[in-house]
């Protein structure tokens, strides 16, 4: 499909089947032609293999040996695993993932080679498996600094802070890398929503910690935010004056604290101890 064509396609798959999960879907997804027809689908939880029938689902159950997703295990915590899947090497668990994903993200174009990127799958795991909850992709070499492309909680997982957790990791690796980031745009209102409650919950922590000046270098330095990120989300908590020509922080104690009570708790943290990882080369 062109890109025009797809944009302009309305809904077809209304529900998808998936682990223990019957969850509606919220945009076209350009499935194969032969699931034109198809108004529900059912999806191995692991593989993510994509089936028209309940029992054709049971079969491969039966025989699908796959209790996690493909790739390796770079984060373990409590009852969270983060899995990097590389397009390259699974590359139908990778499409498979894409046409999962564009049920539930609207102005993406979700299926430039898969090869050239890395895939890193949140779960819950329990004795029956590990459980898909979200998942961001990730350019292997992005020109543009990008260090997130497309970001998705399931619903049945949304507003418990793995949004902001998934986010969270993905500036965890920029850190790894030494280098700044930011998500590939447009975002979505869900995605902004979730990036400035971040963005803003990172860098009111800091302020509240730090003695004295800093400016917006150090802050991108210590937290792999982009500067203009940082510098848009200051003014939106009217952080920022305009002196000299500068962009200055002025980091009132009073500001900074109504700021944080309104900011909430920041949920689920990544606990970089136990992320074990090295940038892909
Ligand atoms: N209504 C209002 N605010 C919301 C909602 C909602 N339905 N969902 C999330 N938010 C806001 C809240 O501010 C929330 O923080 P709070 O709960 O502390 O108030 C914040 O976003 C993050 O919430 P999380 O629970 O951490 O995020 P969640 O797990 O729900 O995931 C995500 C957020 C990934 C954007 C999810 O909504 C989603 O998958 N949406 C569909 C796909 C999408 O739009 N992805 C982003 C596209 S842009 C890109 O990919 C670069
Ligand atoms: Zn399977």
């Amino acid at each position: 499909l062109r890109e025009h064509e797809e944009f302009t396609k309305v809904k077809n798959i209304a529900t998808i089947e998936l682990g223990k999960y019957e969850i509606e879907t919220w945009y076209f997804s350009p499935f194969p032609p032969e699931y034109n027809d198809c108004v529900k689908l059912f999806f191995c939880e692991f593989c993510l293999n994509f089936m028209k029938r309940k029992e054709q689902l049971q079969r491969h159950m039966r025989k699908c040996d796959l209790k996690h997703p493909p790739g390796d295990e770079i984060y373990r915590s409590g009852t969270l695993s983060m899995f990097e899947v590389d397009g390259k090497k699974n590359k139908v668990y990778a499409q498979n993932l894409c046409y999962l994903a564009k049920l539930f993200l609207d102005h993406k174009t979700l299926y430039y080679d898969v090869d050239l990127f890395l895939f890193y799958v949140l779960c819950e795991c329990d004795d029956r498996g590990c459980h898909m909850v979200g998942y961001f992709s990730k350019e292997k070499h992005s020109e543009e600094a990008y260090n997130l492309a497309c970001i998705l909680t399931l619903p049945p997982y949304q507003r418990k802070g793995y949004g902001k957790f998934l986010i969270a990791f993905s500036y965890e690796l920029s850190k790894k890398e030494g280098k700044v980031g930011t998500p590939e745009r447009p975002l979505s209102d869900l995605g902004l929503l979730s990036y400035r409650g971040y963005w803003t919950r990172v860098l009111l922590d800091i302020l509240k910690k730090h003695k004295g000046n800093i400016s917006i270098k150090e802050l991108s330095d210590m937290t792999a935010i982009k500067a203009e990120d940082i510098l848009s989300t200051l003014q939106s908590l009217e952080l920022i004056q305009y002196r000299k020509g500068q962009h200055v922080i002025c980091a009132d104690p009073k500001v900074l604290d109504r700021h944080l009570k309104a900011a909430g708790r920041g949920g689920l943290d990544v606990d970089v101890s136990k992320l074990i990882w090295t940038p892909y080369k």
